[in-house]
């Protein structure tokens, strides 16, 4: 038995499922998930000893590659002085300037140490200084595990949202209205509805939890101006996107001012860090300022700090958006050119950074569409280039990600490796 297969065997006894997050637990794809002990660059290597070229880079953090030589010395630096303070200190305003700075929208920023809790306070605070309840959000868009956005549609395209997991309450799921990703109507029918009840609309900006869904031209120019015309907060949720598409992330690459902001895994450069932040008129409504509360002992971690500005100064190199954009087109070009040339129904794209893989003719440009796709085909995909050393994400539905630590070597090895097993259908 591999070493890999005891330690998952073991970690099952005593960790439900084996895992602290439940996609690493390859249930979409079976098998054994593999358990990594060491990350350099663009490669990773598992409890035998295997490497493997990493298209998942911790599910997006990751954007300088594993183990960044400037990251891990910005981390010693910090700690050798103290992990944690639960008082302000100067890195904090360094990363929140920065943030203001290279962020069309934001304003005000504060710290939160996951995407989950990013997001789950900027629905408060909207929910605060809108004093509404009502949010839209868009099946396939995930936003964490906070109740209120743990939601899935109803039967009809304008029913009430119901739970998606046990344990969140049919209330709290109720104040979530679920409509289509890229469906501009469906949002502008549910806003004649409940216009003066909707506190906000979070929408990721390029979806990449249902695969990667690109925004129709339209959709997003058209939440922003159905939020404004009835006083709706649109809140973006760029944990994903956020430097990851671009320098001004998902917001700058479109052109569209969102009125709050969420951010997560880059700018935490592989630390647990993120960040929700906007207009200064809403952003004031925080505690201590103003009444919506939210807090945390660790927000703004000296270590997690140290690693996000070290990884922001970096993405900031001339250049290095275009050259991490077009590394990710060479993959996604060369995977279809390769699957055409074997006759397998297959498409791909890349935004910046981040890439889709679809087993089916089209781009998807919905939940639907996305759910469409032949997960065997994938799946099946997903082994044969494990077994040869390359790690997509263990789900059909799940984003890519490459590094600027991924380069002509990665690609090439990648698409000779593709080809061969395209050539066996
Ligand atoms: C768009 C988006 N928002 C929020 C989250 C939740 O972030 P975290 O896993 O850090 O809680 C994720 C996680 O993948 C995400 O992709």
């Amino acid at each position: 038995m591999s070493r890999n297969q005891q330690l998952f065997e073991q970690s099952q006894k005593f960790i439900p499922g084996g895992v602290n997050s439940p996609v690493r637990a390859f249930k979409s794809v079976g098998g054994t998930p593999v358990f990594f002990r060491k990350g350099e660059g663009a490669y990773v290597w598992d409890a035998d000893d295997k490497s493997y070229i990493d298209y998942v880079g911790s599910w997006g953090p990751l954007i300088l590659g594993h183990a960044h030589p400037e990251v891990i010395e910005a981390v010693y630096a910090a700690a050798k002085n103290g992990l944690t303070f639960g008082a302000p200190t100067e890195a904090e305003l360094e990363i929140a300037e920065l943030l203001c700075r290279l962020v069309p929208s934001i304003e005000q920023v504060r710290l939160v140490s996951s995407g989950t809790e990013a997001a789950m306070s900027a629905i408060r605070l909207a929910r605060g200084y809108t004093g509404r309840n009502r949010i839209i959000k868009f099946e396939g868009c995930y936003h964490g595990h906070d109740d209120a956005l743990l939601v899935k549609a109803g039967s009809g395209a304008l029913t009430f949202g119901h739970p998606s997991s046990a344990g969140v309450p049919a209330e709290t799921a109720s104040s979530t209205v679920v409509l289509d990703y890229n469906d501009l109507a469906g949002v502008e029918q549910a806003f004649n509805q409940f216009g003066a009840e909707i506190a906000a609309v979070i929408v990721e900006p390029v979806a990449g939890n249902m695969n990667l869904i690109a925004p129709r031209p339209g959709f997003l120019p058209g939440l922003r101006e159905l939020c404004t015309r009835h006083g709706s907060v649109l809140i973006f949720d760029e944990v994903m996107t956020g430097f990851r598409v671009g320098l001004e992330c998902a917001q700058g690459l479109y052109g569209i001012k969102p009125d709050l902001t969420t951010l997560g895994k880059v700018i935490g450069g592989g630390m647990p860090m993120a960040a929700f932040g906007g207009r200064r008129e809403i952003m004031q409504c925080l505690a201590p300022v103003g009444a919506v509360y939210q807090a945390g002992t660790l927000s703004g971690n000296p270590v997690a700090v140290a690693a996000g500005l070290a990884t922001l100064k970096l993405v900031q190199a001339p250049g290095f958006y275009d050259r991490l954009t077009a590394c990710t087109r060479a993959l996604t070009e060369g995977l279809v050119t390769a699957a055409r040339k074997h006759g397998v129904v297959f498409c791909a794209q890349a935004v910046g950074g981040m890439f889709g893989l679809y087993f089916r003719e089209t781009l998807p440009e919905s939940y639907a569409e996305a759910m469409s796709c032949n997960r065997d085909a994938f799946n099946g995909f997903f082994h044969a280039m494990l077994e040869k050393g390359v790690y997509f994400a263990p789900s059909a539905f799940e984003a890519g990600f490459v590094s600027a630590a991924h380069g002509d070597a990665e690609i090439s090895k990648t698409l000779a490796t593709a080809e061969q097993i395209f050539a066996r259908k």
